[in-house]
């Protein structure tokens, strides 16, 4: 076997020819190519396999996970998955109108081509810290791919959660927040918004700092998503603090006899958030007149879902408010008020409707506990909440 190598001489110009003879296994020039090959096919091998374990590992973790870490689609994996996949940093620099427009996006076939696992999105809407998180963290663990969490607090707060919190990066672009007026709203807006991004959300739920689950994760996830309705409090208060607050100018969209009152704290589906935060009908209604003494957290979406929606409410809340001590604020309990008596009596033996049947589960969720009631409320016996 012959072969021939034409090397060019650089000094006269004039080329040279080699005859080399290859004898197979001697000459060094074909171990050489041999190893190079070697080396090609072992590198190609690891790149595809590799290649692979990425995507089969990607993909395994984004169920379990919903990729929050992994990369933005781009446009060479423009997979069905890569629709779906949620955004993967809350940040963002949409301004409300923008937000606002892109969460509205709804599909108009309803079956979806995959499984589609529905999730609670947990919004807390808070001043800074969140210092019943132990607990909160303790509800959510081992459950998964079957909630997420966004929290609006005061633009100057920076949160500092470790990488394994549940809390960690959910803290969305927020706006200052007064209490009882639209600004409040404005919030409860921009959280739900910031919540639809993620197109599995399908129940939101609008909790405070001052909020706990009392029942486990297990119990909050069927009785919201086995529910027919949304768990608004909505009434016709006739009193001073009810049509009491009503303003005529706001006639003919909202009439005396459509004016509702209910708690702040609400869980909704994703039709109902979509009406909320496409609404530019009773905002400006609601935001002219209905300033204080007219508390617009509490009239705004009971009114407008009343007067849109009305099939769609249970009319209740699903958070526990104890308004007994009286005045505009409810009771706050503390470090002395917690014990399973206290669960026992707060939750205990009241009866509500439940898909128009009676039952005695009728609360999920209770406020407003101090952040001294934290350390007796992680040493309840387990059977009290369950978890
Ligand atoms: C958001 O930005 C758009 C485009 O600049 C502007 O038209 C809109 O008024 C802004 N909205 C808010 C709430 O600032
Ligand atoms: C953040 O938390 C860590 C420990 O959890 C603490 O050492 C650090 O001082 C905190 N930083 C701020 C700014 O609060
Ligand atoms: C809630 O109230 C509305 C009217 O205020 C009513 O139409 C609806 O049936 C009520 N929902 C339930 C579950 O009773
Ligand atoms: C949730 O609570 C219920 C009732 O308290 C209990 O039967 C169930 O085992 C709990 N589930 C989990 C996963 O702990």
């Amino acid at each position: 076997m012959q072969a021939s190598f034409r090397l060019t001489n650089g000094e006269n110009g004039k080329e040279n020819i080699i005859y080399t003879k290859i004898i197979p296994g001697k000459s060094w020039s074909f171990r050489i190519l041999y190893f190079f090959l070697i080396f090609l096919v072992l590198g190609l091998g690891l790149c595809i396999i590799s290649m692979n374990m990425v995507r089969y590992f990607g993909l395994q973790y984004m169920t379990l996970k919903e990729s929050s870490w992994l990369e933005p689609c781009s446009d060479n994996t423009n997979s069905l998955e890569c629709w779906l996949r949620p955004p993967s940093n809350l940040m963002h620099n949409m301004n409300d109108t923008e937000l606002f427009w892109r969460a509205t996006f709804a599909p108009r076939i309803k079956e979806y081509p995959y499984k589609r696992v529905p999730k609670l999105a947990f919004m807390f809407l808070t001043r800074g810290p969140l210092p019943l998180s132990p607990l909160w963290e303790r509800f959510f663990k081992g459950n998964e791919g079957l909630f997420s969490i966004y929290v609006h607090s005061m633009p100057g707060y920076r949160a500092n959660y470790s990488r394994s919190s549940v809390f960690y990066g959910r803290q969305i672009p927020s706006k200052v927040t007064e209490w009882g007026k639209m600004t409040m709203c404005d919030a409860e807006r921009r959280l739900l918004a910031n919540a639809m991004l993620d197109l599995s959300n399908e129940y939101f739920v609008l909790l405070s700092e001052a909020c706990i689950p009392i029942r486990n994760f297990t119990i909050v996830y069927r009785y919201i998503t086995k529910s027919r309705y949304s768990f608004l409090g909505s009434y016709d208060d006739r009193g001073p603090y009810g049509r009491g607050r009503y303003d005529k100018r706001m006639e003919p969209e909202v009439t005396l006899k459509q004016w509702r009152k209910g708690s702040q704290w609400f869980e909704i589906n994703r039709e109902l958030a979509i009406r909320i935060v496409e609404d530019k009908i009773y905002y400006p209604k609601f935001k002219e007149f209905c300033k204080p003494a007219c508390y617009v957290d509490e009239h705004y979406f009971p009114t407008m879902l009343t007067i849109q929606v009305p099939h769609l409410l249970a009319n209740r809340s699903l958070t526990y408010t104890d308004w007994s001590r009286g005045g505009p604020h409810p009771a706050t309990y503390g470090k002395k008020d917690i014990s399973k008596e206290f669960f026992d009596r707060i939750v205990g033996r009241k009866m509500c409707v439940y898909n128009r049947h009676l039952v005695f589960l009728c609360q999920l969720f209770a406020r407003k506990f101090a952040p001294s009631a934290l350390e007796p409320l992680m040493s309840l016996p387990y059977d009290v909440f369950g978890y």
